[in-house]
């Protein structure tokens, strides 16, 4: 994989990183204000086929359809939109049917391109789709949640819910190219653009441990730092740091999925305050985001690490302050029931005998022990 170093400010151009994945497909991820207006040249670049499909929601401004559609050269490529349910609701057998359906009508074939423009919810359902058609269509995704430019959209997890849970059937599939645009979050409501800090912060408790371990490159300043300077002042998408936020939060998640694409060892680091988190969304019937969950899950092993003495007082208080500064939650919702939060937690499938692993901080912040143990008996210790 070639990527440039970790700049934490950049405003002008966009960056391309190429990243060749665990499968030998070559991604272009583009990161930066206008990054969408690479989608024409990519799709001449990939070889696009004939036909588009271009996923999107209900919530997709209409300006970005536009300039999506507008992108594809109708005299170069059959075109077609099918809009899917809002959220969770797209990620259905129902709905993956539906997108089959329309391929075969339209008589797709491998080498057309389904281009995915939403936010998590639709490019793990586009991602599933384009894997399984035909055995493989070219995928590529515009991200339009800053969750999704960060996290969903990266590292070639695909997938839709089945009844008994989240994302129970998937694969592990990589899209041709990224687009990672700023710009597309201006229509982002603020509880969702909060949500997607949460992941950031995510990569800001890791990265050292990431540097460690990984062809990532510290910058002269601490991604944690400019986090918080960030979420110090009147934050939102346009501020040029928002672009930097991304690239630095996308690098990292590709430099350890290229290092550990299956989740053998270090990719677990990416799981930090997400075995809480999971749980929590689950027994609160997903009233809380994602990003509101991992954030309490993040708030509740700083503190457990803090107790046990693996983690200074004074960094455990700047963690949980940051999350508080930026809007998210970091306690439990009041009423929930606790017993079915531990019993949704032991079914992690973190777990090994009689032992949860854990990602927990340690020694500072930007440092993880993403091996630590905890004990079924001492779950009750998170909460
Ligand atoms: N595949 C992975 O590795 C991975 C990683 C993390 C999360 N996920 C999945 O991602 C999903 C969560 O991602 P999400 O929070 O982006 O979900 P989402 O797609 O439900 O988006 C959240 C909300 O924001 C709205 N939205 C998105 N972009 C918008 C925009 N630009 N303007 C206005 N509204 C907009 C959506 O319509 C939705 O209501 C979950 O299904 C989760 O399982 C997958």
């Amino acid at each position: 994989m070639t990527v440039s170093r970790h700049k934490t400010r950049h405003r002008g151009p966009v960056i391309t990183m190429l990243w060749n994945t665990a499968l030998e497909v070559r991604t272009r991820v583009a990161v930066g204000a206008g990054a969408r207006t690479k989608l024409s040249g990519i799709l001449a670049q990939i070889n696009a086929g004939k036909r588009v499909l271009v996923l999107c929601q209900p919530t997709t401004a209409v300006q970005w359809l536009r300039e999506v559609l507008s992108a594809i050269p109708s005299e170069d490529y059959q075109v077609t939109t099918l809009e899917v349910p809002d959220g969770e609701t797209c990620k259905t057998t129902e709905w993956l049917l539906r997108v089959w359906e329309h391929l075969q009508e339209r008589r797709f074939d491998r080498r057309d391109t389904i281009v995915a423009l939403g936010g998590g919810s639709v490019t793990d359902l586009a991602g599933f789709a384009a894997s399984t058609y035909l055995r493989g269509l070219n995928l590529v995704i515009v991200p339009t949640s800053l969750l999704a430019q960060v996290d969903a959209a990266i590292g070639g997890k695909t997938g839709i819910n089945l009844p008994a849970g989240k994302n129970l059937a998937g694969t592990f599939f990589f899209p041709k190219a990224v687009l990672a645009d700023p710009e597309l979050l201006a229509t982002l409501p603020k509880k969702q653009f909060t949500s997607g800090l949460a992941e950031i912060i995510k990569y800001a408790l890791i990265e050292e441990t990431v540097a460690k371990h990984t062809d990532y490159e510290l910058g002269q300043k601490r991604l944690f730092d400019v986090l918080q300077q960030f979420v110090d002042s009147d934050f939102d998408y346009e501020d040029p740091v928002c672009a930097g936020l991304i690239t630095s939060s996308i690098k990292m998640k590709l430099f350890v999925v290229g290092r550990d694409p299956h989740e053998g060892g270090l990719r677990r680091v990416l799981n930090l305050g997400h075995t809480l988190g999971h749980a929590l969304e689950k027994v609160a019937d997903y009233r809380l985001t994602h990003g509101e969950a991992v954030s309490i899950g993040m708030a509740a092993v700083t503190r457990l690490s803090v107790a046990l003495k693996k983690l200074p007082k004074a960094d455990g208080e700047k963690i949980v302050n940051l999350l508080e500064g930026a809007g998210l939650p970091v306690e439990l919702p009041p009423n929930l029931d606790k017993a079915k939060l531990i019993d949704s937690m032991s079914h992690d499938k973190k777990r090994e005998g009689e032992a949860l692993k854990l990602v927990i901080p340690t020694t500072r912040i930007g440092v993880v022990d993403y091996e630590y143990s905890l004990p079924m008996s001492e779950l009750s210790k998170l909460i």
